[in-house]
């Protein structure tokens, strides 16, 4: 499994999203369409651009009864997505299930990475609103682990986490990581954040990248940056 970069299409359009990746005229960037393009576009936005020759991480970040997520998966198998994502906190069942749907008639499925807190988690809202007392880093490595169990292939979770999840869960259980930015960048509304650089180091297997990127005034002069800092 190779290290790469990819970009999160945050737009709310196809419209947007191809004047986007219109730019990209040599290499073709591996993309994250989430929720806003998704539910903009539906379906047919995922089959434009794998036609066009990207890699696709559909993050739609599932969270229901087994039984729902089993056969929701099922659906999204046939998208022909590279990697897709789900609440751990849903429980092993329901990953075990979705793992169930994903696979693919002649066993081939794509790969399934589990959402541990929200990084808008924080200790406090974790204890109040959710009544869970545990240290927060605690959480995140036991849904690590329940993923792992459930036989996932990794889990999205910061950069400054990636280390200690590869430590419980081994060196090839996969750590995506969003909060990415340069070292001489806006951080934005990202709280614990580290450079391409720095995510390499500690052994992120992806990075998520997304304003850095698609707000630059030259988005693959950005994209390349990443891709020298993270990959070679
Ligand atoms: O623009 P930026 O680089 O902050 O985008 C990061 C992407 O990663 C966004 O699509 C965001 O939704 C996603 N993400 C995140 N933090 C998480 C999970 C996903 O920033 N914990």
């Amino acid at each position: 499994m190779g290290k790469d970069v990819i970009i999160a299409c945050d737009f709310d359009s196809a419209e947007k999203t191809f004047a986007f990746l219109d730019k990209f005229t040599g290499r073709k960037p591996f993309v994250k369409i989430g929720m806003e393009l998704y539910y903009a576009e539906g379906p047919s936005i995922v089959r434009e651009i794998k036609k066009r020759g990207h890699k696709i991480f559909l993050d739609l970040k599932l969270h229901d009864i087994p039984n729902t997520v089993k056969k929701s998966m099922a659906v999204l198998s046939r998208l022909d997505v590279d990697m897709t994502n789900l609440h751990a906190s849903g429980t092993v069942r329901m990953m075990e299930g979705a793992l169930e749907g994903l696979t693919r008639p002649d066993g081939t499925r794509p790969l399934l990475i589990a959402v541990t807190q929200l990084t808008s988690t924080d200790q406090e809202s974790m204890e109040k609103d959710l009544l869970i007392e545990k240290p927060i880093a605690d959480v995140v490595m036991h849904y690590a682990h329940n993923a792992k169990v459930a036989g996932l292939d990794g889990v999205v979770c910061s950069p400054q986490e990636a280390g200690k999840v590869h430590e419980r869960c081994g060196e090839g259980f996969l750590t995506v990581t969003p909060g990415v930015r340069f070292a001489d960048g806006d951080i934005g509304d990202q709280k614990r954040v580290m450079t391409p650089a720095e995510a390499k180091k500690i052994g992120s297997d992806y990075i998520v990248v997304g304003r850095p990127i698609t707000a630059a005034e030259d988005p693959v002069a950005a994209y390349e940056r990443c891709v020298a800092e993270f990959c070679d």
